[in-house]
């Protein structure tokens, strides 16, 4: 039931800060803000502390957020982590270091390439391997061919376009990081404590990001009859300007292609023209000098920004140069609040040209074909 939305795919944009509180009450305890619940992945406590490396397999929206992961697991507890579309992996015989967590990311858990790449890597077995499948549909092929299962608690979702399967997936990877962190001892108490405080006000701030709705419908309007567009976001901000790519070409048909900034001048800049929208997402952090710096090649080269910035940030708005302030957040958890405005921007765009919002043409929910 859509009940007062228009569609599947906002209802479930709009559902996101309870389905993340929801995934976070596995892990957090309000009577204990500084530690992690004892019985969060208890039984396997034993499994994670084994583990030297992280290997996330997955396709889509579900493969973008490994990506985050991999920032996530490098640069806060020192596990070195690979991310790779199962479909690419499954077919080159890669190799599979020994002990290694495989994390299976699926909302659905039935992706055949997933599930095949997962049956691949089982039939190596390498030295120590533990498998995990983090996915929203407990009774699915995934879950029951893993070692442990990591919920995400999105509740089923309607519309083909993820949104809240995504927010969800990186919350649970969070909790999932502190549990190894605090397992592997890899992790200060008082660094645990303070990522506790920041997710516990999450849900709060994807409830603020919520109210960006109406600036977002009409930013969109500037989309409607564009060919091309380029998503453009670094660091953390990466893997969310290819989400929001893969989200604007899949439910509103206009090409779209996400790009980590620095790369602009390597050959995409060589695109950009008067006719180009350019979404950036530009957080207030730490790769924000060097962002600003990529938007400037840009609007020097008649391209016109859109841009996600921060509310405390000196950004404003100038010819060619669109703003809307998106509530400020911890760099760390900033890809998941700034996942909304960009599912918002795709929701509206596509609303706007009258496409099939909730059934994309030739795309499937569950991919349980190769
Ligand atoms: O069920 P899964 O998470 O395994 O699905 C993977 C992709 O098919 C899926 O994320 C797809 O890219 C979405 N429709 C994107 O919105």
């Amino acid at each position: 039931d859509k009940g007062e939305f228009k569609h599947y795919m906002l209802k479930e944009i709009y559902e996101q800060p309870d389905a993340v509180a929801r995934t976070l009450e596995m892990a957090l305890d309000n009577d204990e803000p500084t530690k992690l619940r004892d019985d969060f992945l208890q039984r396997h406590e034993t499994q994670l502390k084994g583990i030297k490396h992280v290997q996330v397999i997955a396709c889509g929206t579900s493969y973008h957020s490994g990506l985050v992961a991999k920032y996530w697991f490098e640069s806060l507890i020192r596990v070195p982590c690979s991310v790779e579309v199962a479909s690419e992996f499954r077919y080159r015989n890669p190799v599979v270091i020994d002990n290694s967590l495989v994390i299976c990311i699926s909302q659905s858990g039935e992706t055949a390439d997933t599930l095949s790449a997962l049956r691949d890597i089982q039939k190596q077995s390498p030295i120590g391997l533990v498998s995990l499948a983090l996915c929203n549909v407990p009774t699915s092929s995934l879950v029951r061919e893993t070692d442990i299962f990591l919920p995400t608690l999105a509740g089923p979702e309607i519309g083909v376009a993820s949104t809240k399967a995504f927010t969800t997936q990186l919350a649970a990877l969070m909790l999932l990081l502190l549990k190894v962190g605090v397992t592997q001892q890899r992790m200060t108490a008082e660094n645990l404590s303070t990522l506790l405080g920041q997710l516990q006000q999450l849900p709060g701030q994807l409830h603020a990001s919520l109210h960006l709705d109406a600036p977002i419908k009409i930013m969109s309007e500037h989309f409607q009859y564009k060919k091309s567009c380029l998503f453009l976001g670094r660091g953390l901000q990466f893997p969310i300007a290819l989400e929001g790519a893969l989200k604007l070409k899949e439910i509103s048909y206009i090409h779209a292609e996400g790009y980590a900034a620095g790369e602009l001048k390597h050959g995409p800049l060589a695109l950009v023209d008067k006719d180009m929208p350019i979404v950036v997402l530009a957080p207030k952090d730490s790769m924000f000098d060097k962002l600003k710096a990529n938007m400037q090649e840009v609007h020097a080269r008649h391209g016109e920004l859109f841009v996600f910035a921060s509310e405390s940030s000196q950004m404003v708005a100038a010819d060619r140069l669109h703003v809307v302030y998106v509530p400020d957040v911890c760099e760390t958890l900033a890809p998941i609040v700034y996942s909304v405005p960009v599912q918002l921007l795709s929701y509206h765009v596509a609303v706007m040209r009258g496409t099939d919002v909730d059934q994309p043409r030739n795309l499937a929910k569950s991919v349980t074909v190769e």
